[in-house]
């Protein structure tokens, strides 16, 4: 299959591409960003055009013949936060206009990109001690731009769905980490605690180290957007992605240290490493993804540790960027 993968050049996107290769199919990058760091170890096509423009989406889908799309371009948080008009520009109408160039191109599916700050404030049982596993169905509770228009697009994403063919899965991710992924401040507190590792420059964490989450590598989660845009039924509009286990964040920097002897990094105790007002740290359910389309072994704890790792040496990226 050819697969367009929007944000191609991105933290996640990155590794979407180099699991479409993996999985034998052929990708093309469409990302108007201009940092091909990420992407440097492959050979593939990037269009350097933006997903707000219908006409060059169209154009990107018929010149590439392409069967399916992952569309992972979208502003993070704290750039919605500041910019809410861009927010809804880009990840709003660009997520419509990517799915309004699908079905005018007869691509039949598109995967897109969720997130669980869909849920807002993590409640107990869901949150500290227990971390029960977070379910699809649980309410949402959209708390800012970023997490306004993910839901805006799950919502659009169900309308387009009942008016055409075109079928649009929305996988809503836990916290994630890999290369690249530092750039999105306070939000990449992993990504941050390995690139100070690996620079051996020390890095202090106020307070959280008994606080766990659901922390999923970007490789697995470029694999789950691959299953899950190849899939042969997926019966659900929205699925959660993640490891389905807790990583807590003491435990995590400990295997840091294990795999960097020259890190400096201290973490104070307590809970809430990202000072969230309306904390959101939980385990996601991921029953769904594991039935519809096989999504597991997730690459958790130091095994996910060493794959960052070799990522950033593979990319000879400086500080993870
Ligand atoms: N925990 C979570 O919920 C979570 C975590 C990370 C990412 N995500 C989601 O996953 C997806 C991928 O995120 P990421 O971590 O790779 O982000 P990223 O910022 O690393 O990459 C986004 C890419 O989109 C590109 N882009 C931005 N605007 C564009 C436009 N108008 N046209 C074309 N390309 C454009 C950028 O150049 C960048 O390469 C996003 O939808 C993001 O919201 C969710």
């Amino acid at each position: 299959m050819n697969i367009l993968v929007t944000g191609g050049l991105g933290a996640i996107g990155s590794w979407i591409v180099r699991e479409v290769i993996a999985q034998g199919h052929t990708p093309i990058v469409f990302d108007s960003g201009p940092n091909r760091s990420l992407i440097s170890d492959m050979s593939v096509e990037v269009v350097a055009w933006s997903v707000t423009s219908l006409t060059e989406v169209i154009d990107a889908l018929r010149t590439h013949r392409i069967d399916r799309v992952i569309h992972a371009a979208a502003l993070m948080p704290p750039e919605c936060a500041s910019f809410p008009a861009r927010a809804v520009a880009v990840n709003v109408d660009g997520a419509l206009t990517v799915f309004e160039a699908a079905r005018l191109s007869d691509v039949d599916r598109v995967v897109t990109f969720s997130s669980k700050a869909v849920y807002g404030e993590i409640p107990a049982p869901y949150g500290f001690p227990d971390y029960e596993p977070l379910p699809e169905s649980f309410r949402l509770a959209p708390n800012s731009v970023y997490s306004a228009t993910k839901v805006m697009v799950e919502q659009l994403a169900a309308q387009v769905r009942r008016n055409s063919d075109l079928t649009i899965l929305c996988l809503r991710l836990g916290t994630t980490y890999g290369p690249g992924k530092s750039r999105h401040g306070i939000l990449s507190i992993h990504s941050q605690i390995i690139d100070a590792a690996l620079a051996g420059a020390p890095l202090e964490i106020t307070q959280g180290s008994d606080e766990s989450t659901d922390l999923i590598f970007n490789g697995d989660v470029g694999r789950a957007a691959v299953l899950a845009a190849t899939a042969k039924t997926p019966r659900h509009e929205v699925y959660n992605i993640g490891t389905g286990i807790g990583t807590r964040l003491g435990d995590f920097v400990a295997w840091v240290e294990a795999a960097l002897p020259q890190a400096k990094i201290q973490v104070g105790a307590g809970l809430n490493y990202m000072l969230q007002e309306q904390p959101s740290y939980c385990v996601l359910d991921v029953g769904r993804a594991r039935e519809d389309f096989g999504f597991g072994s997730c690459r958790v704890g130091p095994d996910g540790i060493a794959a960052y790792i070799d990522g950033v040496h593979r990319l000879g990226l400086q500080g993870g960027n």
